[in-house]
C-alpha cells in the first residue's frame, strides 16, 4: 500500500505530517512517498506540479494533498496544481461531505456534495483583449453521466435516499441543461433514490437556511465548489471540511481549506479536515470501512472531549490534537 504525500504550502506542511502520524498507526505497513507541488515549488522550479510529482502520484494511486498557495493574479506559466492533478489522475468526482461534529456548527447535518471535477469553467479557457474577457464553460454528456453514476452509486451504498441535482438551466439551458438531463437519465436507473433539482441560487439559500434537509447534492464543478464552502460553514468551518477526489485509477484526499497564510507557521491549524479526508481515502479507495470508521470515531470523541484547535474556540495545537486522537486509537 502506497501513499503519495503532497504537503504543499503554508498549513499544508503542518496538518499533513500530523495527520499522517495518525494514519500510520492504523496502517503500519503503509509506504509513503513525499512529492512537491505548489507556489514554493513553482518559484524554485518554474512549475507548480512537476512531471516527477505526477509520476509518483500515478504510481501510488492514493494521494494526500495538503494545500497550496495560488496567486490571485495571472502569473506566466503558473497553473493550479490541484486542478491539474485532479484532471491528470482522472479523478472525475469530488466528494465533499458535511456531517455535524460535536460542538461544531449546526446539529443534524449529514449531507454529501458530489462535484463534477474535470470540466465546466475550470478548463481554464479564458481570453481577453483587455476590455472584453471571455471564459469557456464546457459541459459534456460523458462527464456529466460519469459523475452522476458515481453520485448514485455512493448514495445507494451509503443508504441515502435523495439526490438533488443543482444547476442554472433557466439561464444556461444548453450547458446546465445538458448536465441536468444527463444526471436525470442516470438517476432514473436508481429507483431507490428520490430525485429532485434546484437552481443553484435557491440551493445556496436553502443550504444556509436548513442544511439538515439535504442528502446528496450533485453539481457541476463551479457550483459544487461554492456550495461546498457554504456547507462547510454550516458544519464548523474550513478547519473540519474534508474531501476526496475519486476516479477509477486514483484518489486524492484533500482538505477543502487553502494554505491559510494568516495562521501558517504557528502550529495551530486544525488537522480535522485532513484526518477526515484520510478516512475517506480509507473507505472509498482502500476499501477499509472499519478503519475509516475507527478514525472518524476517534476524531469525534476527541472533539467531544473538548480538545479543539483555536478555530473551534479551543487551545490545542495541530500536534496536540493528533496526539489526543492517537491516544484514543
Ligand atoms: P484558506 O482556506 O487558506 O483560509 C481561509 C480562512 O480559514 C483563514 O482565516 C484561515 O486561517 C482559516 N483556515 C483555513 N484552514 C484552516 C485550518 N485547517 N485550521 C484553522 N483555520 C483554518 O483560504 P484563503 O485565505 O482564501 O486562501 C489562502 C491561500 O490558499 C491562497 O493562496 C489560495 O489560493 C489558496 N487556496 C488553496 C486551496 C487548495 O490548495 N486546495 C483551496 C483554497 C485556497
Ligand atoms: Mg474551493
Amino acid at each position: 500500500m502506497k501513499l503519495c504525500v503532497i504537503a504543499g504550502d503554508g498549513i499544508g506542511r503542518e496538518v499533513v505530517p500530523q495527520a499522517l502520524r495518525v494514519l500510520q498507526l492504523l496502517l503500519p505497513g503503509l509506504q509513503t512517498v513525499a512529492a512537491d507541488a505548489g507556489w514554493d515549488t513553482f518559484r524554485q522550479h518554474g512549475t507548480a506540479l512537476s512531471a516527477a510529482t505526477l509520476a509518483v502520484a500515478r504510481d501510488c494511486g492514493a494521494v494526500i494533498f495538503g494545500a497550496v498557495s495560488s496567486p490571485a493574479h495571472q502569473v506566466a506559466g503558473y497553473r493550479s496544481p490541484i486542478v491539474q492533478l485532479r484532471r491528470e489522475l482522472g479523478c472525475h468526482a469530488n466528494l465533499r461531505p458535511t456531517l455535524s461534529l460535536p460542538g461544531c456548527g449546526a446539529a443534524g447535518i449529514d449531507l454529501l456534495i458530489v462535484r463534477e471535477n474535470t470540466e465546466d469553467l475550470y478548463i481554464g479557457e479564458e481570453q481577453s483583449d483587455g476590455d472584453t474577457a471571455t471564459a469557456i464553460k464546457r459541459i459534456t454528456r460523458a462527464a456529466s453521466q460519469r459523475v452522476a453514476q458515481t453520485a448514485c452509486q455512493l448514495a445507494v451504498a451509503a443508504g441515502r435516499r435523495r439526490l438533488t441535482i443543482v444547476h442554472k438551466a433557466n439561464i444556461l439551458p444548453l450547458t446546465d441543461g445538458l448536465f441536468r438531463d444527463a444526471a436525470r437519465q442516470v438517476a432514473a436507473g436508481y429507483p431507490q433514490l428520490a430525485v429532485d433539482e434546484l437552481l443553484v441560487d435557491t440551493a445556496a439559500l436553502k443550504l444556509a437556511q436548513a442544511p439538515q434537509d439535504f442528502d446528496v447534492l450533485l453539481a457541476p464543478n463551479l457550483y459544487g465548489d461554492i456550495l461546498s464552502d457554504l456547507a462547510a460553514a454550516c458544519g464548523g468551518g474550513l478547519g473540519v471540511a474534508a474531501s476526496l477526489n475519486l476516479g477509477a485509477d486514483a484518489a486524492i484526499a484533500e482538505p477543502v481549506h487553502g494554505s491559510a497564510p494568516d495562521i501558517a507557521g504557528q502550529g495551530i491549524a486544525n488537522p480535522v479536515a485532513s484526518l477526515l479526508s484520510l478516512a475517506m481515502l480509507l473507505r472509498h479507495w482502500w476499501r477499509l470501512p472499519e478503519l475509516a470508521a475507527r478514525l472518524e470515531q476517534a476524531v469525534r470523541a476527541t472533539l467531544a472531549a473538548g480538545t479543539r484547535t483555536p478555530d473551534l474556540g479551543g487551545t490545542a495545537g495541530t500536534a496536540g490534537f493528533c496526539d489526543a486522537v492517537i491516544g484514543r486509537l
